[in-house]
């Protein structure tokens, strides 16, 4: 295939031309007149905050919220090896983005939850991150959290986005406002790259963001209203709703707009993350032109030259913030030259424990322990793929007879009843199988390592 890189003016062929796209919904006032094209503000910049009240703050009042650094350097220098790992462990090779699709057949939203993808190393290592735990722990008001068992979502590079198939315009909502009404869960993704832009240059979303409608969660409720409108066959029990085409909310007065941050790169940085109230509208996209035609007619009036100049220095400008990173990177010997997926993001839901019942806890100490990739719901059994583990994803020993008891032949071990969101203890693995034995309800032994069935979601007779 040959590779779209610059000449810019090149790039708009090139996409048009590599990316079929799978325009969900679509959405008049998001449609470039001209091109037909998803266009989306990209020019409002958001604050990141560290974890604390005026994060919370933030929050509440806008429906979603930026974390910074919740991955320090070598935090993110071990999530990619994680993440390279789990992609290569699956049978891909790194360095060949089919193969990416091929071993871990992520959907058209670029989520992989195959292969155990929800209890592999990378997704508990970021789900364990003090910084991420501490915002949780205050938007809820206590540190007896239970976590998500979700995967993480896979973009290729904007050049190798052939035969992906990638959806765009497909504006959601986690949450059904009649059947689960108010503040239920907060999401969250950690992003392992900088979702960075080339402001200038007319390609200013070269590897997707997430895009987010400001305080739509205050709205939630009037949104299913017209959600079963549009949809009366829509189910009480189906959570993911669909925002109609048209639908006012992509209107005034909080029009979308993608989720960018002033202090690094301009983007939601690597190591970011990002918090959102479930019932804020929201999607990811993948790469994006600025304003569909007009800026690509800019471009042009701009010339060539001008435009390689410009993204010269956009690049130059990139590869300098990538310093800091990259450095950390190169002194752990890790980093592997051109090895760059579009965007990696790990997500993350935490609810309290008092949410779950026992019966739950226990189902859902067996999904961790084989290996199963659930949704965003903390307190509910809701998997998604039969329990798998293959290569590096494997959550638990292979050898059967290791009861994982302690960590001591486990690859890697969490009782998946809950997390604990105190600094870093000396010996965080002891810490975390401790708080999890003392959260076990009284009367059920845990089973971790020792089960012949797994669990299904909706099995009755499994206990
Ligand atoms: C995009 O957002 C910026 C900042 O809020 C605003 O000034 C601008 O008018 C918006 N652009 C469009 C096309 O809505
Ligand atoms: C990075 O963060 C982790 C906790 O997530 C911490 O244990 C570690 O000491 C930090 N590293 C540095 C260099 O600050
Ligand atoms: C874990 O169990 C093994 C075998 O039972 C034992 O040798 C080891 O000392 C234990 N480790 C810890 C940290 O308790």
């Amino acid at each position: 295939m040959r590779p779209c890189i610059p000449p810019l003016l090149l790039l708009v062929l090139c996409a048009a031309a590599a990316a079929r796209r799978l325009t969900v919904v679509p959405q008049p006032a998001l449609t470039d007149a001209e091109t037909g094209a998803f266009t989306v503000n990209a020019s409002v910049v958001v604050p990141r905050f560290d974890p604390g009240p005026k994060a919370l703050d933030f929050l509440r009042r806008e429906g979603y919220v930026v974390i910074r650094d919740v991955l320090n350097a070598s935090d993110l220098a071990l999530a990619r090896r994680l993440f390279w790992a789990f992609v290569e462990g699956a049978g891909a090779s790194s360095a060949d983005p089919a193969s990416w699709r091929r071993a871990l057949s992520p959907n058209q939203y670029g989520i992989a939850w195959g292969l155990g993808a929800g209890q592999s190393r990378l997704m508990w290592h970021v789900r364990t991150r003090p910084r991420l735990l501490q915002m949780f722990a205050l938007v809820w008001g206590t540190d007896d959290l239970l976590t998500s068992f979700e995967a993480f979502s896979l973009l290729p590079p904007r050049e190798a986005e052939a035969g992906w198939s990638l959806a765009e315009s497909w504006f959601h909502t986690d949450q059904n406002g009649r059947s689960r009404p108010g503040l239920q869960t907060v999401q969250s993704f950690t992003s392992l790259w900088p979702q960075d832009e080339r402001s200038g240059a007319f390609v200013v979303v070269p590897r997707g963001a997430f895009v987010v409608v400001p305080q739509s969660h205050a709205r939630h409720e009037a949104l299913t209203r017209r959600v079963y409108a549009a949809r009366p066959g829509t189910s009480d029990e189906q959570q993911f709703l669909m925002v109609p085409s048209g639908d006012r909310l992509l209107a005034t007065p909080h029009p979308p707009h993608l989720v960018r941050c002033g202090a690094w790169r301009d983007a939601v940085g690597a190591g970011d993350a990002v918090l959102w109230d479930s019932r804020t509208v929201h999607c990811n996209t993948p790469p994006l032109l600025a304003g569909g035609g007009e800026a690509a007619r800019a471009a042009e009036a701009r010339g060539g030259e001008a435009a390689e100049a410009e993204a010269a220095e956009a690049e130059a400008a990139e590869a300098e913030a990538a310093e800091a990173v990259m450095g950390a990177e190169e002194e752990a010997g890790q980093e592997i030259e051109g090895r760059r997926p579009g965007r990696v993001v790990a997500y993350a839901s935490f609810a309290p424990r008092s949410r779950a019942d026992s019966r739950t806890v226990v189902q859902r100490q067996r999904a961790f322990a084989s290996g199963q990739t659930c949704t965003h719901w903390p307190f509910e059994m809701t998997c998604l793929e039969p329990p798998q583990a293959v290569g590096e994803p494997a959550v638990i020993a292979r050898d059967p007879k290791a009861k994982c008891a302690n960590g001591s032949g486990c690859k890697y071990i969490h009782d998946g009843t809950g997390a604990t969101p105190t600094p870093t203890p000396a010996d965080p693995l002891a810490d975390r199988i401790a708080a999890a034995k003392a959260a076990i309800a009284p009367g059920t032994p845990p089973s971790l390592g020792k089960r012949a069935k797994p669990p299904t979601p909706d099995s009755s007779d499994d206990l």
